[in-house]
């Protein structure tokens, strides 16, 4: 396995946990090749200061998905540089990339991504168990966790046992299992009604404040964008208003 350099050597040296938490710079992305590619992202530049919840908005189609799984290493840019943390993202092999969705950053989905045999209890202990986590010390965050999210007495439940509110209150304890110092959530509440859904994303400002975490939400939600610290709105490809 190759471990790129394009990024090595160039950046001016940043000690983790000082900067922001996100920085991208001029982050292109297309698919397909020709008259028949797609820009789905046309070189944006934007940062995430630590500690806040920054909300993504724009309509379907413009590049939102596409922008988050980029800075959550899920994907690779075909220019531009991603910091995260202090971390260049090119300068990280397949390995690397792993490492730093496992153990710096937790993802939230819109259809929550829980596994449907497991326990409410047994999904949130998923992170830790790939980290090789101590059973004792992930017994006792796990159960912090839900008594965090408001589900203290459910973490016996099945995923399929529990509301779609529940089900993405799982997925937020979850993703804070390995104490990330960045969320990723892409619609979090695009499955839930609007009561339902602005209790996920007040749940999700008070975990920022009080886990000390960062997040880069998406959503299309006008109600939810009043939670956030502040708003950034891409519009075909490009940030059109940086809040
Ligand atoms: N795997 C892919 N192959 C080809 N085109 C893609 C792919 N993924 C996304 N696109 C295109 O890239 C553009 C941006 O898509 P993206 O999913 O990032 O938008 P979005 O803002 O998340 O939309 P939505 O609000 O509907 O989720 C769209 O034109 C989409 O069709
Ligand atoms: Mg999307």
């Amino acid at each position: 396995m190759s471990e790129s350099t394009s990024g090595r050597g160039t950046a001016v040296a940043e000690q983790p946990g000082t900067g922001p938490m996100v920085r991208v710079e001029d982050l292109r992305r297309s698919y397909g090749e020709g008259a028949a590619a797609v820009h789905a992202l046309r070189g944006v530049s934007f940062e995430v200061p630590r500690g806040e919840l920054v909300a993504l908005k724009g309509r379907s189609g413009s590049g939102k998905t596409t922008l988050l799984n980029l800075v959550g290493g899920l994907d690779r840019p075909d220019g531009g540089r991603i910091t995260v943390d202090s971390t260049d993202l090119a300068d990280l092999g397949e390995e690397g990339l792993l490492a730093l969705r496992r153990d710096r950053i937790g993802f939230i989905f819109q259809s929550f991504g829980l596994i449907p045999i497991l326990s409410a209890a047994e999904n949130v202990g998923v992170p830790m168990r790939l980290r090789k986590a101590d059973p004792r010390e992930r017994d006792a965050r796990v159960e912090l966790l839900l008594a965090l999210v408001g589900l203290g007495d459910h973490a016996q439940q099945r995923p399929g046992e529990l509301s779609g509110g529940q089900q993405q209150r799982v997925a937020i304890a979850r993703a804070l299992a390995n104490r990330p110092a960045l969320l990723i959530a892409d619609e979090p509440t695009g499955q839930l009604d609007a009561e339902t859904g602005l209790a996920v994303m007040e749940l999700l400002r008070a975990v920022v404040r009080s886990e000390g975490v960062t997040a880069l939400v998406a959503t299309h939600d006008t109600q939810l964008l009043g939670l956030a610290d502040r708003v950034l709105e891409l519009s075909d490809g490009r940030i059109i208003d940086h809040g």
